[in-house]
């Protein structure tokens, strides 16, 4: 019989939302006129803006005959897409990053698990906690998070709680990790770091030789003037960070697939002979080995959103769902519940009432309300009694949970 990869056998049963998605399925297949809301997975609901609809469709045409056909493309993604990113995310913002420095991909969660591929196995990982599942998963499935323990923590991953006791900023840890993942604004307590806060990291990584894994997957949701949209704003940072970047949450792209990394050329790793080495080489050499790029029709989308037209659209967009992100921070807080989150982000982080544990309040939301929400636990022990709700619903679907919520908890 075939031998299979050990670490694979050490995961939980199934990866949260796949759990979630289980539970919910079998809710509405016994209660089949029930008005489930879902506020779960972060999942968008806003169609694609127009800009990002006529430039695919454009794409499809081009595809449509042979001399504008595009076969495979260049495996870190086409020029036009990387300089609007070197312009448009970066350069409008002060900060210097090279086209040989982007590389475009199928979204923000394929990189930031895969990314492990070029680290040592024997790297000692820290994660903010809750994290965002798939940090800890992969570097599960690479075989550098040890064993389970009772208490929900991998033996030899650092844990940086994130609870209410430190206003949801971490502290430095007492162990050196060798990489370090962090989310701003945060998936999932939807908290962020100030300018100050996160320089703090990056002069902790330049000061031990560590590597910052940044995901600013929801930086478009910033609406604070002292947080960092990119990691990049913070001076030293490019020899110490990969940032990995998404349209999915921006742009509605979770169904299309894109999103980039940066690895800066300034970045430099060792190997076992002590020899330095360029991490951006050896990202490149795992892409175009592995990789056969994002879609040039999706890639095409992308360019489109850099547009002033694609930029409004994208605005609106965040805007409908920042909405929603108040509209349910202000219902928990007028219920008397604990909430942060929801105004850099379109996450909301909820204390759940009466001490009841994260399933517990996920199972009886579900069943009585019909709400979908995930429970903070499966992001990590410090997320044990609290709730994440998403705000990527509709004005309504989103108004009508928060009334089914004031009613049930009254
Ligand atoms: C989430 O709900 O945390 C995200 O949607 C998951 C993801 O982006 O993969």
């Amino acid at each position: 019989m075939i031998k299979v990869n050990d670490n694979f056998c050490k995961l939980p049963g199934s990866y949260l939302f796949s759990e979630v998605a289980r539970k919910v399925k079998a809710y509405a297949e016994a209660n089949p006129t029930a008005k489930i809301i879902k506020m779960g997975i972060g999942d968008v609901t806003r169609p694609l803006c127009q800009a990002a609809i006529a430039a695919m469709t454009e794409a499809v045409k081009d595809q449509a005959s042979a001399e504008t056909f595009h076969g495979y493309g260049p495996e870190t993604g086409y020029d036009f897409l990387r300089q609007a990113i070197v312009a448009g995310d970066y350069g409008k913002r002060g900060v210097k990053v090279e086209l040989d420095e982007i590389f475009v991909n199928d979204g923000a969660k394929s990189d930031t698990g895969n990314i492990g591929d070029i680290l040592s196995p024997d790297c000692k990982v820290a994660v903010t906690d809750p994290v965002y599942p798939v940090y800890v998963d992969t570097n599960v499935m690479a075989g550098r998070a040890g064993e389970l323990k009772g208490n929900g923590c991998w033996s030899n991953v650092i844990y940086l709680p994130c609870t209410v006791d430190n206003d949801f900023v971490p502290s430095l840890p007492k162990e050196t990790p060798d990489v370090i993942y962090l989310c701003y604004p945060n998936n999932p307590t939807g908290t962020t770091l100030t300018r100050d806060q996160l320089k703090v990291w990056v002069d902790y990584a330049r000061e031990n030789g560590a590597l910052i894994l940044f995901d600013s997957a929801y930086e478009a949701y910033i609406t604070d003037e002292d947080v960092p949209h990119s990691i990049y704003e913070i001076p030293g940072a490019k020899e110490v960070a990969i940032e990995f970047r998404s349209y999915s949450k921006t742009a509605g792209f979770t169904g299309v697939r894109c999103g980039y990394t940066v690895v800066p050329m300034a970045l430099q790793g060792v190997n076992s002979k002590g020899e330095k080495v360029s991490l951006n080489a050896l990202w490149r050499r795992r892409q175009t080995t592995k990789f056969n790029g994002s879609s040039y029709i999706a890639q095409r989308g992308a360019a489109a959103l850099y547009t002033s037209r694609g930029r409004e659209e994208i605005a609106e967009t965040v805007a409908y769902y920042m909405d929603n992100a108040r509209m349910l921070r202000e219902a928990m807080l007028s219920l008397g519940l604990k909430a942060v989150g929801g105004v850099n982000a379109p996450y909301v982080w909820v204390k759940t009432p009466d001490g009841l544990s994260s399933w517990e309040f996920f199972d009886l939301l579900l069943h009585k309300c019909s709400i979908v929400g995930t429970p903070g636990v499966g992001f990590g022990p410090s997320g044990e009694g609290y709730f994440r709700f998403s705000a990527f619903s509709s004005h309504e679907a989103t108004e009508e949970a928060s009334n089914r919520l004031a009613r049930f908890i009254k």
